[in-house]
């Protein structure tokens, strides 16, 4: 073999993937709510098809469930999704309650690993930050797309944090023009008022500190409570008729308080039961629903169950979050990357060691 073959032979042996830091996704269009919406709809649709692999999360913790919103957490979200996506994944995400005030970090950080399930190789490691809290934001989108009032222009916001903000990009991408006033409410008065003057530029909306939990959530169309909370503090009565509620923490609303709603609806009930924190897995648990109560989003976007079936109707969506979606939103920020070429290539090997 001539010495360019055997040079060639050494390149086409060699695997690399892409590095995207946090700042290489947002120019990748990280940052386009628009884009995260279609691709978190079309999860969903999968997921409601069964196509899709998602296996249990393990969760690293230093006590039982109630210790997440104190000691804080480490999750491994692994997932494949079928379609035309192809893809596999898998985000690697600690949640660290004190970050934000010792550190003046995110609660949150993540990594995903993408990988071509053909050959399993890495396609590409990079920033999972961005990707989780997008694709939260999105799928309450999604959620108050088809479970929402469809002429709703109030929202109430109870948290002042990371997720409430793609919450809030969400529902303003799905409900274009339309929104009249968004009301925040934090136990931190001075982050909520920062927050609200933040929002209100970016998105151009009027987003306003209100003085209580209650003050935002009454009379609000849609709600959401994206919290830290360790005790709850929702009441149903304080839901207009017809609201829609989308509670993506865990603690804020009881048990008890779900006999208020005249639909539950969750991401996956499997993956929701696993984890135990989620109020709609302990108001089953504890009897006050049943599991037959609880709808499954995807199985209403392919019209297996009934979404909204009145304008009176109290609806409750109660998201545990799923790896499919953070792998379905990192692969369309990948891509918009490669076409870009945007990011770093780096080597797993040139040539494998063993083979
Ligand atoms: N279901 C999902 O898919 C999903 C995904 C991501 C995050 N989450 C959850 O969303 C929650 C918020 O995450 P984050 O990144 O925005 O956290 P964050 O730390 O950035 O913000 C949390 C905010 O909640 C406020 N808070 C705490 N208790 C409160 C109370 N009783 N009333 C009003 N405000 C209160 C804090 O002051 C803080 O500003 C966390 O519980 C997280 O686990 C869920």
């Amino acid at each position: 073999m001539s010495e360019q073959a055997v040079a060639q032979q050494a390149v086409d042996k060699a695997v690399r993937f892409l590095y995207l830091s946090q700042e290489d996704c947002i120019k990748a269009g990280g940052l386009d709510m628009r884009g995260t919406l279609e691709i978190i709809e079309k999860s969903f649709t999968l997921h409601g098809r069964k196509d899709i692999v998602q296996p249990m999360k393990p969760v690293i913790r230093w006590g039982g469930p109630e210790t997440e919103e104190t000691r804080g957490r480490i999750m491994t979200m692994p997932s494949y999704l079928g379609g035309d996506l192809d893809v596999a994944g898998v985000k690697w995400i600690p949640s660290m309650p004190q970050n934000p005030q010792k550190y003046g970090q995110p609660r949150a950080s993540a990594v995903i690993i993408l990988a071509d399930p053909n050959n399993g190789f890495p396609l590409a490691v990079m920033d999972g930050t961005i990707v989780s809290a997008m694709r939260t934001g999105a799928a309450t989108g999604v959620a108050a797309k088809y479970l929402a009032r469809p002429d709703s222009s109030v929202v109430g916001v109870i948290g002042a944090g990371v997720q409430s903000r793609t919450q809030i990009m969400a529902i303003n991408g799905v409900f274009q023009n339309q929104l009249k006033q968004v009301k925040v409410y934090d136990l931190n008065e001075e982050k909520t008022k920062k927050f609200a003057d933040e929002m209100s530029r970016e998105l151009n909306l009027d987003v306003v500190p209100v003085e209580s939990a209650e003050a935002a959530i009454r009379d609000s169309d849609i709600v959401v409570t994206a919290t830290m909370s360790t005790f709850p503090y929702v009441k149903g009565e304080w839901l207009k008729e017809g609201a829609f509620h989308s509670e993506i923490s865990f603690w804020d609303t009881a048990p008890e308080e779900l006999v208020n709603y005249n639909k539950i609806v969750v991401d996956d009930f499997e993956q929701v039961s696993h984890h135990g924190v989620d109020v709609s897995y302990r108001a089953v648990r504890d009897g006050f629903i049943s599991e037959g109560d609880i709808h499954e989003l995807g199985k209403i976007i392919i019209g297996e169950q009934a979404g909204r079936s009145h304008e009176q109707e109290k609806i409750l969506f109660n998201p545990i979050g799923m790896s499919i979606h953070d792998v379905s939103e990192a692969y369309r920020v990948y891509q918009n990357a490669v076409k870009l070429g945007i990011g770093q290539k780096l080597s797993l090997w040139e040539q494998a060691y063993w083979t």
